[in-house]
């Protein structure tokens, strides 16, 4: 079968898991995500691990890097040679910050996270994010996704709720645009909010699906991947 557009996340509490998930799951996913909770606990070592368990998934290294475009340059030369295909940066770190991780790393697409699934309306207003009279979560993110565009950016991370509003914004079929807060039809959304099914989300416009605990959490993560990626590659 085809591997799925999903990025699986590897959110494991040791080495020894993110070898075994990233083994099971790699037949039938284009992407392995490494976040922070693996790389800061492992380094490339998580890298490496994922590669060599799944040599044929890209590399997604989602360190969500957010501050001064000097810092930023230099956190991200100091992981050229992990070489991953993609890293995150958070888009509201601002045009400048996103110049200098495209020009520090030239051979990997920098992805722009706009706003976390993880938070409401609700939140971006008690954060003053948001005035409450126009409060939309999707509307910041399409102004983010625009300005890192701009700025190099070659993919968003965006809610499944606003992925199509950003694909009008930003129609370049270049820019990939990455969806996490996926849940399969009665999942327990755990901590995410701004959610849709693995379906909905590429009926709207996503190009990649980050899912993780939907995956890494059931009982046989094979069985539960190869699952979810069928449904997309058949449906
Ligand atoms: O387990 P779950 O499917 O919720 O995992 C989602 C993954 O996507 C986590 O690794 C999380 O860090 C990441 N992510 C997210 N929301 C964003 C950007 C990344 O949930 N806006």
């Amino acid at each position: 079968m085809t591997r799925a557009p999903i990025a699986v996340a590897l959110d494991a509490p040791n080495l020894a898991t993110v070898t075994d998930w990233a083994r099971e799951v790699g037949p039938f996913v284009s992407t392995l995500k490494v976040g922070l909770e693996a790389y800061l606990r492992d380094g490339r070592s998580a890298v490496d691990a994922a590669r060599l368990a799944a040599p044929d998934c890209a590399i997604f290294l989602d360190l969500k890097l957010h501050d001064i475009p000097a810092t930023v340059a230099g956190a991200a030369r100091a992981i050229r040679d992990v070489a991953p295909d993609l890293l995150t940066v958070h888009a509201a770190g601002g045009s400048a910050m996103i110049a200098a991780a495209v020009e520090a790393l030239p051979r990997t697409r920098i992805v722009a996270v706009t706003v976390l699934t993880s938070l409401t309306d609700a939140d971006l207003v008690a954060l003053g994010l948001q005035q409450e009279a126009t409060a939309s979560a999707r509307d910041l993110a399409v102004r983010l996704a625009v300005e890192a565009v701009a700025a190099g950016a070659g993919a968003i991370v965006c809610s499944p709720e606003e992925v199509a509003d950003i694909r009008a914004a930003v129609p370049s079929r270049d820019v990939l645009l990455i969806t996490p807060g996926v849940r399969p039809a009665g999942a327990d959304l755990v901590d995410q909010r701004r959610v849709a099914t693995p379906a909905e989300a590429l009926r709207r416009g996503a190009d990649l699906l980050v899912i993780g605990r939907p995956i890494t959490g059931a009982d046989d993560p094979a069985r539960a991947a190869e699952a979810i990626a069928r449904d997309l590659t058949d449906g």
